[in-house]
């Protein structure tokens, strides 16, 4: 019985605030976020190999936002009362044909990245969880900028084409982005 009322004055059990669904998606998506993190790392991996530093320097910053990413859905399913049940990360591509291949593959799958957010906002929105619809909106725009970045990475090694000289200056310029996107 003094159990009992112990347990009545401290413990607070959190009630969950989301849909079993949209807490089963927001649970997808710290896994997509953490695997695109993971991608990215990959990403990196190719480019040190390479010997091109700066490259592999920007996309292990990005890596980093990634799980930063994942960890804000974490949280706000957490304060939703949710649970996080994280999930297998599958291993990423390992190899591509060149900087300009692996510069196509982020525009793609950054479309796919903002696709998901989509679904996620419509399902906010049809379930009229306004709080996990206003949470999104970061999100949202997020995706702008990573959609904008991402084309704007591929045109620059595009512009680059063969050239090793010109990879090799932009490789100096990625190394710079990577440091102030450190500092930020
Ligand atoms: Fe978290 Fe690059 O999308």
């Amino acid at each position: 019985m003094i159990f009992f009322v112990f347990k009545l004055k401290f413990v607070v059990v959190k009630e969950m605030t989301l849909s079993d669904t949209m807490r089963d998606s927001l649970n997808d998506q710290v896994k997509w976020e953490l695997w695109s993190g993971y991608y990215y790392l990959s990403m990196a991996t190719y480019f040190y190999e390479k010997n091109l530093p700066g490259f592999a320097k920007y996309w292990t910053v990005h890596a980093a936002e990634e799980q930063e990413h994942a960890m804000k859905i974490f949280k706000h399913i957490v304060e939703r009362g949710g649970r996080v049940t994280l999930q297998t990360i599958e291993q990423p591509q390992t190899d591509w044909n060149s900087p300009l291949h692996v510069a196509e593959e982020v525009v793609e799958h950054e479309r796919k990245v903002t696709g998901m957010i989509n679904n996620l906002v419509t399902m906010a929105k049809s379930e009229n969880d306004y709080a996990t619809e206003v949470f999104l909106q970061w999100f949202i725009d997020e995706q702008v900028e990573e959609e904008e970045g991402a084309e704007k990475v591929y045109n620059q090694v595009k512009l680059a084409g063969d050239s090793g000289t010109a990879l090799l200056m932009l490789d100096i310029e990625f190394a710079k982005k990577a440091a102030a996107k450190e500092e930020d």
